[in-house]
């Protein structure tokens, strides 16, 4: 991906798509009128076992509009966006423009690059601990875009977690429903543009994954729509904040996935709001990339300027 020779919005649509989502379905869709870029929700791609009310697709455009922010600003613009332009269109999610100019900083340009290199990485983690500095970039990242990274540091809390992990994995191992949707979304066929590899998924590690785990609950303010896409921005801050201090991150969505779980998991964060998503974070070996559809697919572009 090249951010400085491309046309902004070319860049901010290559970076967009990079995005991560929920089995890697790739819930979005994006139109493009002149210098606007208008990010949509595709409700044919919410899980409706795992994700029935689309929460987990609306982080995942979230994470695409950080990254159109990040082209944009790596392309000397200022993007402007606009969350949740149009009540009757709840599946507009944003409109960013393109506004003036200003030189991109170092960690704009930081930020922007690791898009094309950010992976989930869902192997066993080496037993090196994660700096105190990093962790607190990483609760910074999440609280610049009005998030909470609760560090989940205590043993005890860290094995009532664990409960919760497991009796998700019961329950979610347990539903036939959960078990056709996983299997839907894994791709099996090489040439497939969305989906998980069988490869990439593998049998995973166990919790607790790794001796010197950094586990932490992704928090938001309330749990609307809106609370939803600004958290999913968040999530790519922190992600991408990983990235460049060259720390790796996988999800641990179960117990969030799971409404009574998912409040379980809130008093454990012990911070006013709402979980949207539990994050492990380490020092692991190289993850493979997962494919996407082309911005051609997933891109109209109508008239205008
Ligand atoms: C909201 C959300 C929840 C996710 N939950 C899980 C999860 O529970 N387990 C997992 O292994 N990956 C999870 N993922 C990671 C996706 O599978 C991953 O982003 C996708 O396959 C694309 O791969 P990439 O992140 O390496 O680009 C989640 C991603 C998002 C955005």
């Amino acid at each position: 991906m090249s951010l400085a020779s491309q046309d902004p919005v070319r860049a901010a649509l290559d970076a967009a798509i990079r995005a991560p989502s929920p089995h890697n379905s790739q819930p979005w869709r994006f139109r493009v009128c002149g210098d606007r870029i208008d990010v949509v929700l595709d409700g044919d791609r919410i899980l409706k076992v795992a994700d029935p009310e689309g929460r987990e697709a609306r982080l995942a455009c979230g994470a695409a509009i950080l990254n159109v922010r990040l082209a944009l600003r790596a392309a000397g613009r200022v993007p402007v966006e606009e969350l949740m332009p149009r009540r009757d269109a709840p599946e507009h999610l944003a409109t960013v423009r393109l506004g003036g100019w200003r030189p991109a900083t170092t960690d704009d340009l930081a930020l922007a690059r690791a898009i094309g290199y950010r992976r989930s990485n869902r192997r066993a983690f080496t037993s090196r601990e994660v700096p105190v500095w990093v962790r607190q970039a990483l609760v910074r990242a999440a609280a610049e875009e009005g998030a909470d990274l609760v560090v989940v540091h205590d043993a005890g809390r860290l094995a009532e977690l664990e409960v919760l992990v497991r009796e998700a994995e019961r329950l979610q191992a347990e539903d036939p429903a959960f078990q056709e949707e996983v299997r839907r979304w894994t791709a099996t066929d090489p040439s497939r543009e969305d989906g998980v590899p069988a490869a990439v998924v593998g049998r995973g590690p166990e919790w607790p994954y790794d001796r010197r785990p950094l586990v932490a609950v992704l928090v938001s303010g309330a749990d609307t729509r809106l609370e939803q896409v600004r958290a999913g921005q968040a999530l790519q801050r922190v992600l991408l904040r990983a990235t460049t201090a060259g720390v790796s991150v996988s999800f641990v969505s179960e117990p969030v996935e799971i409404p009574l779980l998912r409040a379980a998991v809130g008093r454990l964060a012990a911070v006013p709001g709402s979980p949207q998503v539990v994050l492990r974070f380490g020092y692991g070996f190289a993850a493979p990339a997962t494919r996407r559809r082309p911005v051609s697919a997933v891109t109209r572009y109508t008239g205008g300027g």
